[in-house]
Formats: structure tokens, sequence, C-alpha cells
């Protein structure tokens, strides 16, 4: 299984931090906010990772991670996402990436404390479709939300306004290689983008959907200014992925 690491976008909510550089170059607690999600990839054992970035600071992930010594890794892979287009028009640019394979996608601002090795071995005995992660929150309204019945996910909504559930789709994704079909039937919502959510409702509708609830924490650091606060506050009191350099 590869891995896709999405590091594009303006990040415009975190302005006027994010003028000169890219969201996730950004630091939390002792290190540039891509470490988390890379080091997640490795504990999990994969190590075939490819890096979606975009806007003016692209140069600037080579300059950082390089072929990914840090992370004792030889190689790391890059492409450039040239539009605004949302999560799932970077999943798109990763077809040639995969190469048939099944893909786990991890946003670049989401940060966990634990590790995942045990969704992605049951999501290799899948015989297909995906597996996503699920994590109670507080703030439903900010999140992809899932409506569970009977243990199965019955709907996911992007932002709703009122919240069925507060179950928030994390930011890890796996798919088999349907994915990349999906992503190309896609039309931008109203934010102008093509959502990672209409990838997953696509799943549900064929009856391939399948999730697990994430044990220990979940950041998305990049959602606004206080997120990033927190962020920084509860890696610094409990580190998150611990092994490094
Ligand atoms: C995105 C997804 C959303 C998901 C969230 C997790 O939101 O659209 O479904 O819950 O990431 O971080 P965005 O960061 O694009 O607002």
């Amino acid at each position: 299984m590869k891995g896709i690491i999405l590091a594009g976008g303006l990040g415009t909510r975190l302005h006027p931090l994010t003028k000169i550089t890219n969201k996730h170059l950004l630091p939390v607690y002792d290190r540039p906010m891509i470490y988390y999600p890379i080091q997640t990839l490795i504990n999990a054992g994969i190590r075939d990772i490819l890096i979606v970035t975009g806007g003016n600071n692209a140069g600037d992930f080579l300059r950082l991670l390089g072929n990914g010594k840090d992370f004792g890794l030889k190689h790391l892979n890059y492409t450039y996402q040239e539009k605004e287009g949302g999560i799932a028009e970077a999943v798109g640019l990763a077809e040639h990436f995969a190469e048939g394979e099944r893909v786990l996608i991890m946003l670049g601002d989401n940060i966990i404390e634990g590790n995942i090795k045990d969704a992605v071995e049951e999501f290799k005995s899948q015989r297909s479709g995906a597996k996503i992660l699920l994590k109670e929150v507080d703030n439903p309204k900010e999140y992809g939300i899932a409506q569970i019945k009977n243990g199965r996910i019955t709907k996911i909504e992007e932002k709703p306004k009122k919240p069925k559930s507060n179950y928030a789709v994390i930011g890890i994704y796996m798919y088999d290689n349907q994915v990349f079909d999906i992503v190309r039937t896609l039309k931008p919502s109203v934010r102008g983008e093509l959502e990672i959510t209409d990838v997953n409702n696509a799943y549900l509708k064929m009856g391939e959907l399948f999730y697990s609830t994430l044990k220990g924490y979940w950041l998305d650091a990049g959602e606004s200014i206080n997120a990033l606060l927190k962020a920084n506050k509860i890696v610094a009191q409990k580190g998150a992925n611990k092994k490094y350099f």
C-alpha cells in the first residue's frame, strides 16, 4: 500500500501566518506540521510516500524534506497541484503514483496520537472498497460528519448546519484503485472544490465504505488559529508519534 500526504492549498484561514509560507510548514511544537503525518504513515508500515503540494512555496518542501532522511527513508515522491481544487482533486493527481495499488491518503495538517497500523491491516484484509476513521468531536459543524445506524454509516454530510452526530471523518482515508474513477465523476461543490466527502459517499452507495473509530487524540491543526494553538499545546504536553531522527 502506498501513502499520499496532501499539503497544498493557500491556508487562508491562517492568514497572515500563511502569506509567505505553506500551512503545512508552520511549526507545531518542535517541528514543521508535515512531519507528523509523515511519521504516522511510517509508523503504520507505509514507506512509499507521495507529497502533493502547491502554491508559491512548493519548493520549500524539497528543501525541508529532501529524500526523507529524517525519517529513515531513501526517497520521497512529490507532485504539484496547480489549482486550489480541493482534497479529491489532489487525490486524482496521485493516480500515476498508485500504479493500481491501494492508497492511504492523509491530510498534511492532521496530527494523531496513536498508531493506525491495525486499521491499515483491517483495510488490507477487505476485499475492496474504502475505509475511513471516525472520531467524536465537540464542534461537528466544522467537519465531514458520519451518521451511523446499527453499526453502519448511512450518510456523510460535509460541514452540516444541523449535525446528526458528532462523529467526524478525520483526514485519513484508505481506498482501492476505484477512487480514481470516482474522482473523475465528481462535480465541484458550492465552495468550488472536489469534496472528499463525495468520494466517501460514492463508496457508501456501492456498499463498500467501512470505518473504525480512532483511539487517542486527533488534531486538525490547520483548521483555525485556535486549532493551531491547541495543537502546539497538546503535542508539547503529550507528544505525538514520538520517534524521530
Ligand atoms: C476536510 C474534509 C472534512 C474532514 C476534515 C478533516 O475539511 O472536507 O470532511 O472532516 O478535512 O480534517 P477541510 O479541512 O477541507 O475544511
